[in-house]
């Protein structure tokens, strides 16, 4: 690991109860797995408050435990304090990135922002696709997506590049 500093990262979708606690659960399984967990606080929210207070999606939690993962997290709101308190905001989708930009005050800010897909490795998605409304299949591809993303995350993370 070349960089020791602690990185706070914040994932980023639109309800906070299928891709970015999942996206935060699969970040946290491969930091656990490198013994890296001390040099990282993460946490993810949701662009709307809809669902605010819920645990994730039942059929996002269900895809999550047949992978070994459980998703503990309660959906929260995104809110401006965010943009202090994390080093890395990470969008699913455009409307993400364009909800983000929204509320970015200052380049700073906007620099914080960054999308979930470009740090694909093995996949080239345009986008996290939104589960919400599709079938099985949606959240399985959530799933091998973030984990292929996150694992290209922790190396651009490592070799200082975000
Ligand atoms: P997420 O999925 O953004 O991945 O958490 C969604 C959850 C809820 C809704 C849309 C997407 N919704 O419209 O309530």
């Amino acid at each position: 690991m070349l960089c020791m500093t602690k990185k706070s990262i914040l994932f980023v979708c639109l309800g906070n109860i299928c891709r970015s606690p999942m996206a935060e659960a699969v970040f946290n399984k491969i930091i656990e797995r490198e013994g890296l967990s001390e040099f990282f606080v993460t946490d993810s929210a949701g662009l709307i408050a809809y669902h605010q207070g819920e645990q994730a999606d039942s059929r996002m939690r269900y895809h999550a435990g047949r992978r070994g993962y459980e998703l503990t997290h309660r959906s929260r709101p995104f809110a401006r304090t965010d943009f202090d308190r994390f080093d890395l905001i990470i969008g699913m989708d455009e409307q993400n990135i364009d909800g983000l930009r929204d509320k970015a005050d200052t380049l700073e800010e906007m620099q914080k922002i960054h999308r979930m897909k470009d740090f694909s490795r093995n996949f080239a998605p345009t986008h996290i696709p939104d589960p919400y409304y599709g079938g099985d299949q949606g959240f399985e591809n959530v799933i091998d997506l973030l984990e292929d993303a996150c694992e290209g995350l922790l190396e651009e993370i490592e070799r200082g590049a975000v």
